[in-house]
This record gives C-alpha cells, sequence and structure tokens, in this order.
C-alpha cells in the first residue's frame, strides 16, 4: 500500500491552480446531458468523482468529447437518455449518486446505480423517500437505505418536500428529479445549504422561486445547453489556506477560486480565527462568484463553531480541526453531527488520526473540541480512504517535530489529483 510521507520543511511559498469545483463540476456535467445541443465545460474537476459522472451520463447514451481544457456534452434535451445496459458506477461519490438518482428518476427506463464499499454505506433513504413521493420507484438494499439502487423511472410529479437534513445533494436530487416531473416542486431545508444547483439552473434560463431556504421548480421546463466555465474548488483550497496559515512564513497565492457565500463558511470562521486571508478581484463565472485569495502566516486563536455554520463548512471541518489544533486556546465544533456520514464517520476519523499527532482532541456525538497550540509529534497514521482525511493530516504533517506518514493516499485522487505535487512545490520555492 502506498504511503505519503510529509517531512516537516519549512514555510510555503507561491502560487496554486486548484482544481475546478466539484460539486458544480458534477452539475455542469448531468445539466450538459439534460439540455439541448452543446455544452462545453472548461475548468471542470478532473478527480474520479467527477469522471464517474462524466462516464455515466456517457453510459446514459449522451456523446461526451474531452478535449484538453474543457468537456464537451451534446445533450439530448430531457427526455434523450436511454437506458444503461449495466450498473451505473457512482464510485466513492455521495454527490454523483444522489444527483444522478433525481435524474433516473424522471427518466422512463429501468436503471441500477452503486458504488465503493464507502457509497454503499452511506444513507440514500434521504433521497430514496422524496424520490418515491414523486412518483419513482426505488429498490435498494435495507428498503431502500442503502445502494445499490434500482430506480424504474419516469411519469414524476411535483411534490412539496420538508427535508429533515440540510442538504445540497438532497435537494439537487429533487430539484433534478422535479425539472423532470409534472408541476411543481417546493423543497425546504433546515438551514439553507450550497445553492449552486440553483444558480446553474437560473444561468441556464430555468425559471425558479426562491424563499430561502425553500426553493421550487415547475417541470419540464427544457434548455439550450450553453458554455460553463466552473471556478477553482474553495475545498480545495481550503488546504492551502490553512497551511499558509498555520506555518510560519507562508505566502501562497490561489487564483480563480469559487467563493460562493452558502459555501465559503471556511473563509469566515478563519477570519474570526484571526488568519490573513486577502480577498481580491471578485467576479462572476456562469452564476457564481469567484476571486483570488493570498493566504498569509497568522496567528489563530480557538473559536466555536455552531450548527448554523455547518452546511457553508461542512466539507471544510477536518481541514478545520487542523486550524484548531494549531490555534492557541480551544475550538468547539457543535451540531455537526452529518459529518458522521461523508466518505467516512470524519468527526470519529479526526480525533483518532489527530489523536496519533498527540493532538488533544475529544470526539462528541455532534462534533469536536480541540484543544490548541500544543506539539504535534510525526506519527504514522491512516486517510481511512477519505480524500480530506488525507490531505488534512498532510497539513497537520507540515507542523510536526517529524515526519509524518499516511497510508492509503490515493483516495485523494477523487478530488485533487496531484496534492502532494503541488504541495512540495510550495515547499521547494521556500528560501
Ligand atoms: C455537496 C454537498 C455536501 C458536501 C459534498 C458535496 C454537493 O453534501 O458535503 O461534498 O455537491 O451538493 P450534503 O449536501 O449531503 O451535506
Amino acid at each position: 500500500m502506498k504511503t505519503l510521507i510529509i517531512q516537516p520543511v519549512g514555510p510555503l511559498r507561491g502560487t496554486v491552480h486548484l482544481p475546478g469545483d466539484k460539486s458544480i463540476t458534477h452539475r455542469a456535467f448531468i445539466l450538459g446531458a439534460l439540455g439541448e445541443g452543446e455544452t462545453t465545460v472548461s475548468g471542470y474537476c478532473r478527480g474520479e468523482d467527477c469522471l464517474n459522472t462524466l462516464r455515466a451520463i456517457q453510459a446514459l447514451g449522451i456523446q461526451v468529447n474531452e478535449e484538453s481544457a474543457q468537456v464537451m456534452i451534446t445533450g439530448k434535451g430531457l427526455w434523450g437518455m436511454t437506458e444503461p445496459s449495466e450498473p451505473l458506477d457512482c464510485g466513492n461519490s455521495g454527490t454523483g449518486m444522489r444527483l444522478l438518482s433525481g435524474v433516473l428518476s424522471g427518466q422512463d427506463f429501468f436503471s441500477i446505480i452503486t458504488g465503493d464499499a464507502s457509497l454503499r454505506s452511506r444513507p440514500m433513504g434521504r433521497i430514496v423517500r422524496p424520490l418515491r413521493m414523486m412518483g419513482a420507484t426505488i429498490a435498494g438494499r435495507k428498503a431502500g437505505e442503502y445502494a445499490p439502487l434500482a430506480i424504474t423511472g419516469g411519469n414524476l410529479h411535483g411534490c412539496d418536500y420538508e427535508s429533515p437534513v440540510a442538504s445540497a445533494q438532497v435537494k439537487s436530487s429533487v430539484l433534478f428529479a422535479g425539472l423532470l416531473a409534472e408541476g411543481t416542486t417546493r423543497f425546504t431545508e433546515p438551514i439553507q445549504s450550497r445553492d449552486h444547483t440553483e444558480r446553474l439552473l437560473r444561468y441556464l434560463g430555468i425559471p425558479l422561486q426562491v424563499e430561502k431556504p425553500m426553493v421550487a421548480i415547475n417541470g419540464r421546463v427544457s434548455f439550450e445547453g450553453r458554455p460553463l466555465v466552473v471556478p477553482g474548488d474553495l475545498s480545495a483550497a481550503a488546504f492551502f489556506l490553512v497551511a499558509a496559515s498555520i506555518v510560519p512564513e507562508s505566502e501562497v497565492y490561489l487564483p480563480n477560486v469559487g467563493i460562493n457565500p452558502a459555501r465559503a463558511g471556511i473563509l469566515e470562521i478563519l477570519a474570526d480565527m484571526g488568519a490573513d486571508i486577502e480577498v481580491q478581484n471578485r467576479r462572476e463565472a456562469s452564476g457564481e462568484p469567484v476571486a483570488d485569495l493570498v493566504a498569509r502566516s497568522s496567528s489563530l486563536h480557538g473559536i466555536h463553531i455552531g450548527e448554523s455554520r455547518i452546511p457553508k463548512t461542512i466539507d471544510e471541518l477536518p481541514i478545520l480541526c487542523v486550524a484548531a489544533a494549531a490555534a492557541k486556546g480551544e475550538t468547539q465544533i457543535t451540531g455537526a453531527q452529518e459529518l458522521r456520514v461523508k466518505e467516512t464517520d470524519r468527526i470519529h476519523a479526526m480525533a483518532q488520526e489527530l489523536g496519533k499527532l498527540h493532538v488533544s482532541i475529544q470526539e462528541t456525538p455532534d462534533g469536536l473540541r480541540i484543544k490548541g497550540g500544543t506539539t504535534f509529534h510525526g506519527a504514522a497514521c491512516h486517510s481511512l480512504g477519505d480524500h480530506r482525511v488525507a490531505m488534512s493530516l498532510a497539513v497537520a504533517g507540515l507542523l510536526a517535530d517529524s515526519p509524518t506518514m499516511i497510508d492509503d493516499p490515493d483516495c485523494i485522487e477523487t478530488s485533487f489529483p496531484d496534492f502532494e505535487g503541488k504541495l512540495l512545490e510550495l515547499l521547494t520555492n521556500s528560501p
């Protein structure tokens, strides 16, 4: 098994060109397939998660041409997909599986959707319930709680659904099904989750009614493909924002990063912790706010990260644990029980693995308590097959007093191809 070895060798300096935003890439590929005619998607994420979604739409009869920096998708309209002859494999991606299931529920054919062992252990009842309410017939393990899911779609009707969880994956699954359903579909969630789907739908000319945290869509509105530009991924940037903040004398420039406010909790939280992050050159790309970021070393202090901030920070909580461990004082994360059903149980994973580096970190039922400012000791740790755990441990290793070994780092490929190369480049730029 491969091991990633992190040598704590000093400041990070230079520029990182980030992979395209993973969330937006999934949506751009799917909407490209449902549009009429050509959609070119540039700046897309080449991580395995998104490539699996691209392969899935190809298996659904949609023509895809990959050129160097962009993908051209020839959409066949809302009803142009054809029955796949084999199960669709989403690999490790909850977003891929949940969003595609919404689309498959609206198609008049049979399909099976599955993924790797981690994905097959993640809750799917949260999408299966609303999709069944809309008229899809879905079978799956444990009465549809777990994949593989077998979907017989078609003839959907709109519904009024109140989701018990704030989840952009659930919302997007229901909105995609709603686009294919007769009548109006209304989705409400406890706290607004990221709104990339809503922004892209609007950008493509599909009207929505939004009264946050409610969104409604009228079904069966066809639309034409158009060029889509995907900004850099703020969730990928987060590892370098924290690394530059905690490793003394660092300065890292991150051009072209998506800063959607429903997603940018990391920027607010790091600012509250005392980080020095400059947001420059604000602009828009395909309906999404974008900026260039500069992160410089600073002295962080602990804070409380409560429930209202969790949805907009959900994927950055593992790396925020590292920031908290390097900060003065205590940080408490509460209301974050959703972290337990990600690629791995991230509450348990971060407590266990950062604990190996002698970080004072305690797991609670819905979060973590971290006493910062202690010395990290290099250790042998494990990614637990989770890309964000692996990259968070790599950043923690930069502050340790000896090398840190991370077993099973290949999972990083799901979202951030060449993370290691980019990190090494910043370290070798050091004076
Ligand atoms: C995502 C939404 C979030 C996030 C995931 C990507 C999306 O999941 O954790 O990595 O693209 O919609 P939930 O919506 O289930 O919280």
